[in-house]
């Protein structure tokens, strides 16, 4: 039998090449050796001030650009987490393994209460919520960003002490499984590409859009003047080439950046054809899912109705290790 791996986005916004670097990529190359379940994680969307009425068209886009890159029906279970109530359910229990003081030592939840001021309970137990995504499947794999990181080994603890409180191994302890860009930085060079923070390239971006986008990637902050001589390993945008451009080509860049023969913009221009090759599929196939809406609303269902059928099992099983009833 094959092991089981899960995983979850928030619909908070366009899917960027931090996400699908750091993330996405990951998700689709285990789908042969692992049961791969992915979420689209509406629920966590709700701790911090969203557009409601634009929150369907998110997630409808969100999935259809999920299955452009690969992650159709036929190799993996697609769902809305809203779908499946048993998220919730299992959030509660965990939370009441949880203490107070771990959750305060959370940095994203330190960093977004300071964001968006007053935070909210959600915000708080939202690393909660994201074990019970994961254990709800007792998925021992879990394909994320480096910023998630912290949260997956709060995950470990809860399901350490879950299985200690019923003594058993019940929950497995979640791992985190990292790609080498586990930390795309924006176009800025200096923070974490994010959509909150408008430093990202969209995988719906156009070559125009790329091109006019790159425009302000941030290089070797010393290069002032062309003239100068540049050092890849302090250039961002060099780092970008280490995952859309060949050895050969990265061989042939860096030393004629050092020697300031290239230019930024001459070196911007090969990244933005490499990236363009890459992204172009995924836009096409996007451009085709686009199209019918109302089959990826079927397959959204579909893979809700797979995921509950797991995490029913699961709480029935929860609930009788920790000797309460369960009636379905
Ligand atoms: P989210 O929606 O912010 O991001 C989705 C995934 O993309 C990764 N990522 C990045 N990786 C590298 N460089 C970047 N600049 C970058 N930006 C984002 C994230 O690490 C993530 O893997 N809490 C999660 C969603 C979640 C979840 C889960 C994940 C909820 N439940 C259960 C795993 C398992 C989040 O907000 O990801």
């Amino acid at each position: 039998m094959k092991k089981r791996l899960f995983s979850g986005i928030q619909p908070s916004g366009e899917l960027h090449i931090g996400n699908y670097l750091g993330a996405i990529q990951n998700w689709t190359r285990y789908l042969d050796d692992y049961e791969c379940i992915y979420s689209i994680v509406d629920y966590h969307s709700l701790t911090i001030p969203y557009d409601h009425q634009a929150m369907p068209e998110r997630i409808l886009n969100l999935a259809m650009m999920l299955l452009a890159c690969g992650l159709t029906p036929e190799r993996c279970v697609l769902f809305r987490q809203s779908d499946v109530l048993e998220h919730t359910a299992l959030s509660w229990i965990l939370s009441c393994m949880t203490t107070i003081n771990y959750l305060e030592r959370m940095i994203q939840y330190k960093e977004k209460a300071e964001q968006h001021g007053a935070p909210n309970i959600g915000l708080f137990s939202y690393p909660i919520l994201q074990s019970a995504d994961i254990l709800l499947y007792r998925a021992g794999t879990v394909p994320v960003g480096e910023d998630q990181l912290q949260h997956l080994e709060l995950s470990r603890d809860v399901a350490r002490k879950f299985n200690l409180r019923v003594e058993s191994d019940y929950f497995p302890e979640p791992q985190a499984l990292l790609t080498p860009a586990r930390r795309v930085l924006g176009l800025d060079g200096k923070q974490k590409m994010s959509k909150s923070l408008g430093n990202h390239i969209a995988l719906a971006d156009d070559e125009a859009t790329i091109t006019q986008k790159m425009k302000r990637a941030v290089t070797d902050t010393r290069r002032m003047r062309r003239s100068d001589p540049g050092e890849p390993n302090d250039c961002n945008v060099f780092s970008w080439h280490g995952f859309f451009s060949s050895e050969a080509e990265r061989e042939d860049i860096a030393p004629r950046c050092r020697s300031a023969e290239i230019g930024c913009m001459d070196c911007k221009k090969i990244l933005i054809q490499n990236m363009n090759a890459q992204l172009e599929p995924i836009r096409e196939r996007y451009a085709e899912w686009a199209s019918k809406p109302a089959e990826v609303e079927e397959i959204l269902h579909e893979g809700a109705r797979k995921a509950r059928t797991i995490a029913q099992e699961t709480l029935r099983e929860v609930h009788a290790l920790l000797g309460l009833q369960h009636q379905y």
